[in-house]
């Protein structure tokens, strides 16, 4: 099999996004409308606006990236589309568009989970790169160790017991009067901040070494917001999002780490939107390199929601001959 094209579509939060990705490793267009805008003024992403979004966005996103890519739904080999986990009304408007493509034109149609999407973007950077590796996935919904076995096998080591790191980043934004997205907002803010002047907890599950607690630290910034408040003094910004961020660097970072070396890992693949932060980044490269591990970080750009990703993932379920039928459904809450 050789130069296999493949369309691929996300929609599953507030990113309307299509792209045509050759043979699972090559970007040959990457379309992204982000809904930004639109839910900023709400604080978060309103569901409800973000479906009524995509409607509107997935033609236009689905022909240009066939456009750039001097592609036609006639050319291409098969068309992919996330169908869980996210939100249900902006899947099912993805969704609902790949199934349509798929019958039009019969053309073979793959259903990909968003989280090995996530992971599969640093195949679409790194042409060596293949399965078993260790991953660290942080995104605004979930957060996992786990170990990718094979491509779409994934064995998890570790997971959130509450908050999603991004989801903490998110909520403690929103706190501090950052508004939405939480993220970049914090990562920004950090920068002129000091990152030991307020100590937030690194909280731990003692029976489970590799799972994550991310809601003991963000009622700590409530905590020492109100605390502030009450004392008539004022908050420095700055150094809340430092010492926030530094806090879930520090419980990621010495987390992976330690989950290479009793695994005897030597390589780690960190995805999702979290990982577009260069804080974080910085601290797990520098220390993979002290443990001698090498790290995969996808460019900024493909740790966020994209269709790239999707279809490099999509690839590797297209070759195994793995195909959805047209009752292929939107799953909100589809694991790993
Ligand atoms: O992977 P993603 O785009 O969507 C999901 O699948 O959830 O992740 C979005 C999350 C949001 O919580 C956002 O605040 C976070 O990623 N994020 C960041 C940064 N950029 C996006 N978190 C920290 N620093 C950033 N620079
Ligand atoms: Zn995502």
């Amino acid at each position: 099999m050789s130069n296999i094209k493949i369309l691929a579509i996300e929609s599953s939060c507030d990113e309307t996004a299509a792209a045509v990705i050759a043979n699972g490793r090559e970007i040959r267009s990457n379309i992204i409308n982000s809904q930004i805008d639109l839910h900023t003024k709400y604080g978060g992403v309103v569901p409800e606006l973000a479906s009524r979004k995509h409607i509107e966005n997935i033609n236009p996103v689905v022909r240009e990236a066939l456009s750039q890519a001097g592609e036609t739904f006639d050319s291409i080999d098969a068309v992919a589309v996330t169908y869980g986990p996210g939100l249900v009304g902006a899947l099912l408007v993805g969704v609902s568009a790949a199934k349509a493509i798929a019958f039009a034109k019969n053309k073979p149609l793959i259903g990909v989970n968003h989280i090995e999407g996530h992971v599969c973007a640093s195949l679409l950077e790194h042409p060596d790169l293949e399965p078993p590796f260790l991953c660290l996935i942080v995104s605004g919904g979930h957060t996992n160790l786990a170990v990718m076995e094979d491509y779409g096998k994934f064995r998890i080591l570790g997971s959130t017991r509450d908050d999603a790191a991004g989801e903490a980043f998110d909520k403690v934004a929103r706190a501090i009067g950052l508004g939405y997205p939480g993220g970049p907002k914090i990562e920004a803010a950090a920068k002129s901040g000091d990152p030991e002047a307020i100590h937030f907890p690194r909280g731990k599950v003692d029976e489970a070494p590799f799972d994550f607690t991310f809601s003991g630290m963000k009622s700590a910034v409530l905590n020492y917001l109100n605390q502030e408040k009450m004392a008539g003094r004022e908050v420095n910004t700055a150094d809340v999002a430092a010492g926030f961020q530094q806090a879930v660097t520090d419980v990621l970072t010495g987390r992976a780490i330690e989950a290479a070396k009793q695994l005897g890992e030597d390589r780690i693949v960190m995805a999702g939107g979290v990982a577009a932060n260069g804080f974080l980044r910085e601290s797990l490269e520098r220390e993979c390199g002290r443990a001698g591990i090498k790290l995969y970080v996808p460019s900024k750009l493909l740790c966020t929601d994209n269709a790239a990703m999707i279809g490099a993932a999509a690839y590797y379920h297209y070759i195994r001959g793995e195909r959805a039928d047209l009752t292929l459904n939107a799953v909100p809450g589809l694991g790993l």
